[in-house]
């Protein structure tokens, strides 16, 4: 099998590909990313020299090239989106143009190349906020962003349905909660605690911290992208979830306690406008139809996480510098 995955310098883009570079070793990669602020090669300069791996620095809008990429793979696994909410707030452009427009381009590459298989990667924000004794979101949760970045993601998502429903596009979106792990970037909470806590630093706090999340190990949404690209069914959405729904006060006092740390470097500041309060997943679906669920507890995922961190202070302090842009220079156009 041969994927296009978009957004793979990224986050949870650059895990999945580590994740299928390793599971099937006669699958091929091209990995097409902007390299925004939130791409970074370092995060996959294991296969540098991989031949089954092929890294194209281009934009999800940019249709000619985005054409010549899908025409030849068998699946698009499209991960590149404008992430951070905080971000959105500040400045929503780039969100509607990467999540809206950007989606719209590589759906219409899917479709021109003779109705390519498309899988999205959405998030649990779109179905908007819960109260404290809600049900989890599920996939019949009427779709109510609140956000710009959810809002695009919203829109993006009904793009994808609009392309299965109109033209039998082969479509699968999976909508999953907060990840956290390795390669993480620092301006998200769990590893903006992890690494200011390591310098020395204090963490900033949103509002009351009693706004919840529910927090999935990265590698156990990699499986469950896998599971979907491989066994889904075409047309269906799946929601993916940790089983894990905490407090971010919680969370830091959790990160405090395991760097040994004073509870002291919590720092309340002003709360994010239209925070949602509460997110959860009701993950049953993925569970009975294609036998998933998540591995990683979240005692177990934040260890790792946070060991992660301490021995790769090269990575984050790169980012942190900007030092990180350099890579593809140094790499790519030696
Ligand atoms: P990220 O911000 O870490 O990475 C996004 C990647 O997309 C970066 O490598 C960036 O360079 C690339 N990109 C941005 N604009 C682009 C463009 N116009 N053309 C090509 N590449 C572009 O994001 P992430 O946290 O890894 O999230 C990946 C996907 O998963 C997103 O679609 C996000 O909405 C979704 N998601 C994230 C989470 C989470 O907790 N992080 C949870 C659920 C869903
Ligand atoms: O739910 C899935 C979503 O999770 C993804 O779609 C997004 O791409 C991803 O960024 C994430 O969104 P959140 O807004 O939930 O993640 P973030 O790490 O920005 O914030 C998590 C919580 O922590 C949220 O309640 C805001 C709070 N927070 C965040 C930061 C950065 C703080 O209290 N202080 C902070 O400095």
């Amino acid at each position: 099998m041969k994927l296009l995955i978009t957004g793979g310098a990224g986050f949870i883009g650059s895990n999945f590909v580590h994740h299928i570079l390793k599971t099937y070793p006669d699958y091929e990669i091209i990995n097409l990313d902007a390299l925004t602020y939130a791409g970074n090669l370092e995060n996959l300069k294991d296969f540098d020299n991989e031949p089954r791996y092929t890294f194209v620095k281009g934009d999800i809008c940019d249709k000619a090239l985005v054409e010549e990429l899908v025409a030849k793979v068998d699946i698009v696994v499209h991960f590149a989106a404008e992430s951070h909410v905080d971000r959105s707030i500040f400045d929503s452009e780039a969100f509607v143009r990467t999540n809206v427009i950007g989606t719209h381009t590589l759906l219409e590459a899917a479709r021109k190349a003779g109705n390519k298989r498309f899988h999205h990667v959405s998030t649990d924000e779109v179905f908007g906020s819960l109260g404290a004794d809600e049900a989890p979101f599920s996939e019949i949760t009427p779709y109510d962003p609140r956000s710009p970045y959810s809002a695009s993601k919203a829109g993006s998502d009904h793009l994808v349905r609009a392309y299965f429903h109109t033209h039998n596009l082969p479509i699968t979106i999976s909508n999953c909660s907060n990840n956290y792990g390795p390669y993480h970037f620092p301006e998200k909470l769990i590893p903006l605690i992890i690494t200011n806590l390591i310098e020395g630093k204090e963490i900033p706090i949103y509002g009351d911290g009693l706004q919840v999340r529910d927090w999935l190990y990265v590698e156990d949404h990699c499986k469950a992208i896998d599971l979907i690209i491989h066994q889904g069914k075409i047309g269906e959405t799946y929601c993916v979830g940790g089983a894990s729904e905490k407090p971010n006060l919680e969370i830091a006092k959790a990160i405090l306690k395991l760097l040994g740390k004073d509870e002291g470097l919590i720092k309340y500041v002003q709360d994010r406008k239209g925070h949602d309060r509460r997110y959860a997943i009701d993950f049953s679906k993925i569970k009975s139809q294609l036998g998933w669920e998540p591995q990683v507890t979240f005692e177990e995922g934040l260890q790792k996480t946070v060991a992660w961190f301490l021995e790769n202070e090269a990575w984050w302090k790169n980012v942190r510098s900007g030092q990180y842009q350099e890579y593809y220079n140094q790499q790519y156009k030696k």
